[in-house]
């Protein structure tokens, strides 16, 4: 039976899904103005939504959390505290919707369910988050497009739950297509669809591990990437973001910046250099032999420079960039724990992921997540 039906004793009248995503390249390039690129992947968070006679905000999970009820109304939309927080990430996007429109005074039953694993970095936040804004966005008739809603689901995010994040993760579940990537412009808000090349594999390995101070870290680097940019525009007042500043003018600018914010501001120039070289080649119909190789660098200057790894997530990249048929490996995501994702050829199956995570438990004392992805379509409805 859905979770619907059993917390509700009826069937939803509309559901919607979500998929979780991967950063393919393009470290903690997005708020900083950059291109990114990311795939949305075949788990999905499920959202079913119904009405109440009593005017009420219902919402249900299939994981391990308490019901949540609220009445509904324009003040009552705040952020929850304690265990009910998770239901902020739908919270938030019903807020914003009802500046387009989404009428308050109906009484709303939902039920969310998920098959992506938390706190892999693989953005079960940005999922739920759109999967909640396809849903009002057709209830309602809003007539909101997937722009729309993808700007909503940030807000939700930076505004209602409070995290600074850029744009890729709600862009790349909202763009998401089967058997592509999606590459965004993060300053100019531009998504489009790139095909992967055939016989390309995408491969998780979710370390499980998870830095308590994720979130405050992760507004740490946030930070630091701002004072870097406001310190160059003293020499380079006509540029507006960090990603934008070439390779030649950072080292022009070097003595004007302390450390760590000179590390910090190297690795997102040099990053964006990675992600328009791996665009290009992605074009070009360039081989991944050459193309992978921007992904272990991309990792190493994750760890080097941006200081976001993990000892965990070093150890799956240096297992799998030395094993045969992983074209590249990095950490996807914000980083201080998660998941590393690997870009194979098809030769590189099951036996050889399961042979790096039994060399990863002898060393760490637990087994990484390995799974296999697929690029899959964003954000939709499934049901009316
Ligand atoms: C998290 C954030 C994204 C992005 C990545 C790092 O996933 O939500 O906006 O900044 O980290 O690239």
């Amino acid at each position: 039976m859905s979770i619907y039906k059993e917390a509700y004793g009826q069937n939803p009248e509309l559901t919607s899904s979500a998929p979780g995503r991967v950063e393919v390249i393009g470290n903690h390039v997005d708020y900083n103005g950059g291109l990114v690129i990311g795939a949305a992947i075949d788990r999905r968070v499920r959202l079913e939504l119904g009405t109440n006679n009593a005017g009420l905000l219902r919402l249900v999970s299939g994981q391990d959390t308490k019901p949540v009820e609220l009445p509904l109304g324009e003040g009552a939309l705040v952020p929850l505290q304690g265990p009910d927080r998770w239901a902020n990430y739908l919270l938030g996007v019903i807020k914003k919707l009802s500046e387009y429109g989404l009428p308050l005074d109906t009484g709303i039953n939902l039920a969310v369910s998920s098959e992506l694993p938390s706190g892999a970095g693989l953005s079960s936040s940005a999922a739920l988050e759109m999967a909640t804004a396809v849903a009002f966005n057709e209830w309602a008739h809003l007539g909101m497009d997937t722009k729309a809603l993808v700007k909503a689901a940030r807000w939700a995010e930076n505004e209602f739950v409070g995290v600074p994040c850029g744009i890729l993760d709600q862009g790349v579940v909202g763009f998401g297509r089967a058997d592509s990537l999606v590459a965004i412009d993060c300053r100019k808000e531009e998504f489009q669809s790139v095909p992967l090349p055939a016989d390309t594999c995408l491969w998780i390995f979710n370390s499980e591990k998870k830095h308590s101070l994720i979130d405050s870290f992760y507004a740490d680097r946030h930070a630091e990437c701002q004072k870097a940019l406001s310190l160059l525009q003293r020499s380079l007042p006509e540029v507006s973001h960090l990603a934008l500043v070439t390779a030649a003018q950072l080292e022009d600018l070097k003595e004007s910046l302390p450390e760590p914010l000179a590390r910090r501001a190297r690795h997102v120039v040099e990053e964006q250099g990675r992600v328009q070289r791996f665009m290009e080649d992605l074009e070009n119909g360039e081989g991944w032999e050459t193309t992978g190789s921007l992904l272990t660098a991309s990792h190493a200057s994750s760890r080097d420079l941006f200081e976001n790894s993990i000892d965990e997530l070093d150890y799956l990249v240096e297992a799998l960039a030395a094993c045969p048929g992983v074209f590249g490996a990095r950490l996807t995501g914000g980083g201080f724990g998660g998941a590393v994702l690997a870009v194979t050829s098809p030769s590189f199956a099951e036996p050889e992921g399961r042979a790096i995570a039994h060399s990863y438990q002898r060393r760490f004392g637990h087994s990484p997540q390995v799974i296999r992805l697929t690029p899959d379509q964003g954000a939709r409805i499934d049901s009316i």
